[in-house]
């Protein structure tokens, strides 16, 4: 079992419950946060934990090569733990190349970091690079993602995956680096930033503000509960096949608009609004440019090899989540002040 865990981009908002799973259930692994807190990254979300004797935040960009090394030689992690990225798919339509850096070379920094300090001596180690399912495309009506499907990005967004998932691999057949690979569908929760559609839509109704439904609304995506994606992790990362890649997702298919109408409901009722107000907000607005119609995971392989399967239904979850933010008022505030506003502004004129 691994001592000490390096875990990128541990203050966004998968980063955090994955840093909370290790440290809470680990107490004898140590486990080093490695973040440089962009508009996405918060240690708020790790104020419950940031005391833990067992836990360590460095702020270091991934893309500065050196840094990178000096705390891999430092501290010789055995483990990596690989969440730091770009993340939001319309700012990588406005800005590739930050994409391109961060989520390309920054892994191939993360990469050779990790190569140098293990030199051969493999025993032990694991590079767990976490990905996205965006990678396969997009879906029509029927059918899932296997590990099988092939690569298929559409965004920059997932073009710069795929390719940090390709580097992955190319490591593991070049050097013999032990990695594995998970490829995760929509996450939702507490900690979501704001600029997603589920926390956006929270927030705008909070504020009785429009709604905004790309296209028809009948794009498909499959949600997961982040806690039950923290614990794929913690899985994959102790009991996976080194050098698979394990496919995580919610059996849980919800068209945006039907989604969003959900969420409609639940928060005219927990906001004591009459039933169908916040529905009125819903607007139509201009379509994300190659916009996926449909994602939809097969996730049989973790469940048979591993066990895993999501343990959170998606109204409960939901629920929790519209909780968590109206509890979390002055969270939702200060992220969404400032250069929250100038991007909402650009992204919805
Ligand atoms: P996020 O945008 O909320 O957080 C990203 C984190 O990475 C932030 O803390 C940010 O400060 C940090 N970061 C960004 N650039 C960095 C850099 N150059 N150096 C160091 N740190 C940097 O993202 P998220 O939604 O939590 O996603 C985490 C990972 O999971 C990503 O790799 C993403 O591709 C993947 N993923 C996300 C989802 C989802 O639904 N959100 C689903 C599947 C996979
Ligand atoms: O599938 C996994 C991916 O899920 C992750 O790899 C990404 O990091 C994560 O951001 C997420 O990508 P999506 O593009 O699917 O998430 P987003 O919340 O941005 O959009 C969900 C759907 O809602 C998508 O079909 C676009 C639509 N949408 C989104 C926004 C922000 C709208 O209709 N209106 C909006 O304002």
């Amino acid at each position: 079992m691994a001592k000490k865990i390096v875990i990128t981009g541990g203050a966004g908002f998968i980063g955090s419950h994955v840093v909370r799973q290790f440290v809470i259930n680990y107490p004898d692994i140590k486990i080093i946060n490695v973040d440089n807190l962009t508009y996405a990254g918060n240690l708020e979300n790790l104020k419950d934990i940031e005391e833990e004797p067992n836990y360590q935040f460095i702020k270091a960009d991934i893309t500065d090569s050196k840094h990178i090394l000096e705390i891999f030689e430092e501290f010789q992690p055995d483990g990596v733990i690989h969440l730091a990225a770009e993340s939001h798919v319309d700012r990588s339509i406005t800005n590739p190349l930050d994409f391109v850096m961060t989520n390309v070379v920054g892994t191939v920094n993360l990469l050779n970091a990790a190569k140098h300090i293990w030199k051969d001596n493999f025993e032990g180690k694991r590079f767990h690079h976490v990905s996205t399912d965006e990678v396969f495309g997009a879906l029509g009506d029927k059918g899932f993602f296997t590990e099988e499907t092939s690569y298929d990005p559409h965004s920059p967004y997932s073009a710069s995956k795929a390719s940090s998932d390709h580097f992955v691999r190319a490591y593991a057949d070049t050097y013999g680096l032990p990695i594995i690979v998970t490829n995760c569908s929509n996450n939702y929760g507490p900690n979501h930033f704001p600029e997603k559609l589920i926390p956006l839509c929270i927030h705008n109704i909070i504020n009785n503000r429009p709604l905004p439904i790309y296209g028809d609304g009948k794009y498909t995506r499959d949600w997961l509960f982040v806690i039950d994606h923290a614990i794929a992790i913690d899985l994959v990362f102790h009991e996976g096949r080194t050098g698979e890649s394990y496919n995580v997702g919610g059996f849980n298919e919800w068209k945006n608009i039907d989604l969003v109408k959900e969420l409609c409901k639940q928060m005219d009722e927990k906001l004591g609004r009459e039933t169908g107000t916040s529905e009125q907000l819903i607007t139509f607005v201009k379509d994300r440019p190659g916009h996926d119609l449909r994602y939809a995971i097969d996730a049989t392989k973790i469940n048979k090899e591993l066990g895993w399967k999501p343990s959170v239904k998606f109204e409960q979850g939901l629920s929790k989540t519209i909780d968590w933010f109206l509890n979390n008022e002055t969270w939702l505030n200060n992220v969404t002040s400032g250069d929250y506003q100038n991007y909402y502004q650009k992204q919805y004129k």
